[in-house]
């Protein structure tokens, strides 16, 4: 079924935000929903319309899959708490590890990500919550970058011909699925979430897994967060759309305390865009990129290159994998 856009230019927000809790509670009626939050725009926009819409019959999850940044989890919680909204922590680290292992096509990975997230996790917590329902952030650009054959998107399903009520034994519901990420913002303001969450920027459902080159082990994923720390406080200033650390996969060989370290390479990534379909890296300044070296070879063990990609998207994507 085509999709159709709304476009942000313009968008009656107010508007939409009623259709949508609207839409939720006569999909939910009576039953329970649950949402899983991770803390982006999409995931919060949706977890808030669903308790406008729910109450407490909205139950939020962020699930622990090992792959998230330094200290997601507690500041998730800790925010929406405020927000009164109380969310479930779900230490899921194991199964994704486990099901990681081995794996280092792209989409083989992706598709374990997929399968860990809606088949085990949530499928254990519908069956344990009774909850008929889960409503997730979905946004166009996920849609269309699925359908096209770029990246199979971890959250996209019925465009694939893939029935959530046969797959998983429940229904997913998806009130951005219209919008793209500029739209989602203004909604998200409207909300009155903080600036800190409408503002974020975004950041990939397959999490730190889309920025390790072949296998994901919790090793590598430690390494990756500490690159990803510096490069977020390092960046934070520049009017960027999005900056990230990469780990690769081949080593390269050199030098510590005078002798030979056959060692590890990082790449930054630091994107300007509109909405995540074309996109141009941002023309750091040379002392930045210095001192993002610097610091990633100095404070990331084994670490001994570091590189700033200069292609445009396309051809690149903006994630690694
Ligand atoms: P790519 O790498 O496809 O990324 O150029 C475009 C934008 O989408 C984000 N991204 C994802 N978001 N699920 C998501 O919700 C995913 O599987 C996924 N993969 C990439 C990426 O961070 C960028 O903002």
């Amino acid at each position: 079924m085509e999709v159709k856009e709304i476009k942000a230019e313009g968008m009656d927000v107010a508007g939409f935000i009623k259709d949508k809790t609207d839409e939720i509670s006569s999909l939910v009626k009576d039953g329970l929903a649950i949402t899983a939050l991770s803390g982006g725009v999409d995931s919060s926009v949706v977890t808030v319309l669903g308790h406008q819409a729910l109450g407490n019959r909205l139950l939020t999850y962020f699930i622990e899959n090992g792959l998230m940044r330094q200290d997601e989890a507690r500041n998730v919680a800790e925010i929406f708490g405020k927000f009164g909204i109380p969310v479930k922590i779900v230490d899921a680290r194991q199964e994704f590890f486990e099901a990681l292992k081995g794996l280092t096509d792209p989409e083989e990975k992706r598709e374990a990500i997929t399968q860990t997230f809606y088949k085990k996790v949530f499928g254990k917590l519908v069956v344990e919550s009774g909850a008929r329902h889960l409503l997730q952030g979905t946004i166009l650009t996920d849609i269309d970058e699925t359908v096209a054959g770029v990246k199979r998107q971890h959250n996209v399903f019925e465009q694939l011909g893939i029935d959530p009520q046969k797959a998983f034994g429940y229904r997913i519901i998806e009130p951005l699925r219209q919008i793209r990420k500029d739209g989602v913002r203004k909604v998200a303001q409207t909300l009155g979430l903080p600036e800190s969450i409408y503002k974020r920027m975004p950041f990939p459902g397959p999490a730190l897994a889309a920025r390790i080159i072949g296998e994901v082990t919790p090793e590598k994923i430690e390494l990756v967060r500490k690159a990803t720390v510096i490069t977020e406080a390092e960046l934070a200033g520049t009017e960027a759309f999005q900056y990230l650390a990469i780990l690769h996969q081949d080593r390269v060989t050199g030098m510590r305390g005078g002798r030979r370290d056959f060692g590890l390479q990082i790449e930054i990534r630091c994107w300007k865009s509109l909405d995540a379909r074309t996109a141009a890296p941002v023309r750091l300044p040379y002392e930045t990129l210095e001192r993002l070296a610097g610091r990633i070879t100095g404070e990331v063990p084994g670490v001994v290159s570091v590189t700033y990609n200069i292609a445009t998207k396309p051809p690149s994507t903006m994630e690694a994998i």
